[in-house]
């Protein structure tokens, strides 16, 4: 077994579930000592308790200061340091059309998505300047590099976590610490389930689904393929890696679709008004 995480100490919220879960399971396998933190709180002692005594679970809402405070000097008090903080917490939050949405349930998603990942960069800078090293990854997504990927709202606030995580990037470099954001597409978990298919319990249904809709032929993204990628992004091997959005997403963003590109079919080289060939 690979130790690329040895001893390292990391905090990740909304650790209950899905991508949370996943990388909190290959932190452990990879020698971290972490911190869970999230709202559902049974879910998340059942996960703790099955990661083994590396894994310890605290309530943590992330839109509360003191709890996110709590949540850090639990993970400081296991060997002193904070090697990494994963904010990644999430909702869908707020969805309809744009002349429709509530402004209360609008600003609740920035709330979670934005103000939670704020707090979590704000509380895990102090301890990471003063010590001066640390890597923090913030849960962007695709739909916070392009528009049409998500609802108004959550594209609003993972457009906002981009921006955050390059800005706190440019200040923290100065300490030795690194920030760096993903941004995953498609992937199987109870947050994309309900999205997609009204059923956050319905992941075989999901995964069929996200595979068929894949630019990367009948493959659905996964938990570990996102905690892959926050592994890479905790760990020293991308330790010259700062203000950088990594996206896990089958290649959406930089153009791939699950579809056949017509422009790419094998015709006669095309030029002006409808001549062919190189030569006439
Ligand atoms: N699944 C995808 O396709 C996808 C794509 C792009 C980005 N993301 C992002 O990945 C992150 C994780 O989502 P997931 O897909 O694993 O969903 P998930 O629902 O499985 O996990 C999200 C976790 O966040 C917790 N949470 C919600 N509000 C919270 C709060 N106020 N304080 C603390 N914890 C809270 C939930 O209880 C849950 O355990 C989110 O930020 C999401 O926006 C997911």
């Amino acid at each position: 077994m690979s130790r690329r995480l040895k001893d390292k100490v990391a905090v990740i919220t909304g650790a209950s579930s899905g991508i949370g879960e996943a990388t909190a399971q290959i932190f452990i396998d990879e020698g971290a000592y972490v911190v869970l933190g999230d709202i559902q709180r049974d879910l998340g002692n059942e996960v703790a308790a099955r990661l083994g005594d590396r894994a310890k679970f605290l309530f943590c809402d992330v839109t509360r200061e003191e709890q996110v405070e709590e949540l850090i000097s639990e993970a400081t008090s296991v060997t002193g340091t904070l090697d990494v903080m994963m904010n990644n917490a999430g909702i869908v939050g707020a969805r309809a059309p744009i002349d429709q949405i509530l402004l209360d349930e609008f600003q609740k998603t920035l709330e979670i998505l934005v103000t939670g990942s704020f707090l979590g960069i704000k509380h895990a800078a102090a301890k990471m300047k003063e010590q001066e090293s640390g890597s923090i990854i913030n849960m962007a997504s695709t739909a916070g590099l392009s528009g049409g990927f998500g609802p108004h709202a959550y594209a609003t606030a993972k457009h906002a976590i981009v921006g955050l995580t390059r800005n706190a990037a440019a200040e923290l470099c100065r300490y030795g610490v690194r920030v760096n954001c993903i941004a995953p597409s498609g992937v199987a978990t109870p947050l994309a389930a309900q999205a997609h298919l009204g059923d956050f319990t319905a992941m075989d249904k999901l995964r069929e689904t996200l595979a068929g809709n894949s630019p990367l032929k009948g493959r659905a993204g996964t938990a570990e393929d996102v905690a892959n990628a926050a592994l890479f992004l905790a760990s020293d091997e991308s330790g010259y890696t700062n203000g950088h959005c990594l996206t896990v997403d089958a290649g959406f963003t930089s153009g791939s679709k699950a579809t056949d590109p017509q422009h790419m079919a094998s015709v006669p080289f095309m030029r002006e008004a409808g001549k062919e060939g190189l030569e006439d």
